[in-house]
């Protein structure tokens, strides 16, 4: 999350040094009309440059395809000064800095419904385009990738169904992509690991199968798959992902399966939550070389064995829980991390010594049954 707002501020920031320059530019013409005529020649370039035209032309569109918008957000979408539509943020052209383009759009949390129209492929200058907490619906227009400088598209929020939009992989610039919390389902394309995303959140739709197992190096650095329904086992391809990925969120995915050892190669990894799923057999000792791992969460699953010491040394756990699983033993200083400053949380084990653990008769029935990892199936993953 820190790193989604950061990645977005950033470009917000680069957008928002161009904006505040075109505001101060605005404001001083404002303040100077009357007695500057020359300002007024360079304000009227501002409104009328074909870029502009354009992009006048997509956002009638997309209003005449919005049917609701209770906060207003549109309602001053009217007449061809685009750059004073709410929502809408003009930059210099980086060509012609006299003339302005439509470089973000930003209509976060403005419950507006509606649908996205193919005139939106006209905003050929837009760099970012939030439509977070809106209720639009249907799939995404196919002209999409006419957006070659598009980097940030969050849809994150919304209403929009069918199989993962294969329009996304087309944006050549891309580099945040936010689809959490809409309707999408099925399988995510292998392509989507291949791009060059540095932040891809997919989490709370209905989608069901995780990584390809034949996929490239990732370079995302954030994945969040949590809240969807993949099934399976974490397929020991996601070490494909080593060389960049610092967090993996996969909280209620329906993972079944043994952790693979591969997770411990994703030597940057900061954050790593599994929790409530299915996961079965041990915590693989290769979490033990992962350095910089503060958080990590196995909590809600059916792991058995040990913890082991190993993982609890890790310099940089701030946070380790693992509890509502079927451990039975807590390795050297395991037992109590307090003192080494780690949160842990053990509880609903099957701990010998520790209070608030599971009946006996709980373990006996899981740890009757030993899992061998090797030997267990994990459906079409592997
Ligand atoms: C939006 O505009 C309509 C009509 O002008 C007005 O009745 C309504 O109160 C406005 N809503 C908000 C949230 O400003
Ligand atoms: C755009 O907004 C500015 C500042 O509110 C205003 O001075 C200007 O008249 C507006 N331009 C047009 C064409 O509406
Ligand atoms: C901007 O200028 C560069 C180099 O002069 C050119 O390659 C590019 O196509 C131009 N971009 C646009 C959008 O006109
Ligand atoms: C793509 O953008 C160009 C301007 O860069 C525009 O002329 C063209 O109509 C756009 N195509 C679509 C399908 O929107
Ligand atoms: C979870 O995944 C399994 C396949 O591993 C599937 O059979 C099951 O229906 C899924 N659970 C739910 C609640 O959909
Ligand atoms: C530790 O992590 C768990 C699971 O994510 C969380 O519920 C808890 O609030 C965290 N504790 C602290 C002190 O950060
Ligand atoms: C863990 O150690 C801390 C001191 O480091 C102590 O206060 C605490 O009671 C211990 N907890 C358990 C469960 O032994």
């Amino acid at each position: 999350m820190a790193f989604s707002s950061s990645l977005a501020s950033t470009a917000l920031v680069l957008l928002l040094l161009n904006l505040s320059f075109s505001i101060d530019k605005l404001a001083a013409k404002h303040g100077y009309t009357s007695t500057h005529h020359h300002r007024h020649h360079s304000r009227s370039s501002l409104v009328t440059n074909p870029r502009l035209h354009q992009a006048y032309l997509a956002l009638q569109a997309w209003k005449h395809v919005i049917y609701s918008d209770p906060y207003n957000f549109t309602s001053n979408w009217v007449g061809p000064s685009v750059c004073n539509y709410t929502g809408v943020y003009c930059t210099p052209f980086p060509n012609n800095t006299k003339i302005q383009v439509v470089a973000g759009i930003d209509l976060n949390h403005g419950a507006i419904a509606g649908f996205l129209p193919n005139e939106l492929g006209l905003l050929s200058d837009l760099a970012i385009l939030h439509l977070n907490s809106n209720r639009f619906c249907g799939v995404l227009p196919l002209t999409l990738p006419n957006l070659t400088l598009l980097s940030e598209l969050d849809l994150s929020n919304n209403r929009f169904v069918g199989p993962f939009p294969y329009v996304v992989l087309s944006l050549p610039s891309l580099q945040y992509l936010d689809l959490r919390y809409n309707e999408f389902e099925g399988p995510l394309p292998p392509q989507l690991f291949n791009k060059n995303l540095d932040a891809i959140f997919v989490n709370n739709n209905r989608f069901t199968s995780i990584i390809p197992s034949n996929l490239g190096t990732s370079t995302a650095s954030v994945v969040v798959f949590a809240n969807n329904n993949f099934g399976g086992c974490l397929p020991p391809s996601i070490a494909n992902f080593a060389n960049t990925l610092e967090e993996l969120l996969l909280i209620n995915t329906n993972l079944s399966g043994c952790l693979p050892p591969e997770v411990g190669y994703l030597y940057k990894l900061r954050v790593l939550d599994v929790s409530s799923n299915k996961l079965v057999g041990p915590i693989p000792y290769s979490i033990a070389g992962l350095a910089h791992l503060e958080q990590l969460n196995f909590g809600h699953n059916m792991m058995t064995g040990n913890v082991p010491v190993g993982v609890c040394v890790l310099p940089n756990l701030a946070n380790f829980t693992y509890s509502y699983n079927f451990f039975c033993e807590e390795e050297g200083i395991c037992s109590n991390l307090t003192a080494k400053g780690t949160v842990f949380d053990d509880r609903r084990n099957c701990l010998p010594e520790k209070p608030l653990q599971r009946s006996k008769k709980e373990c006996d029935a899981v740890l009757d049954h030993p899992v061998n990892c090797f030997e267990h199936h994990c459906g079409d993953l592997y």
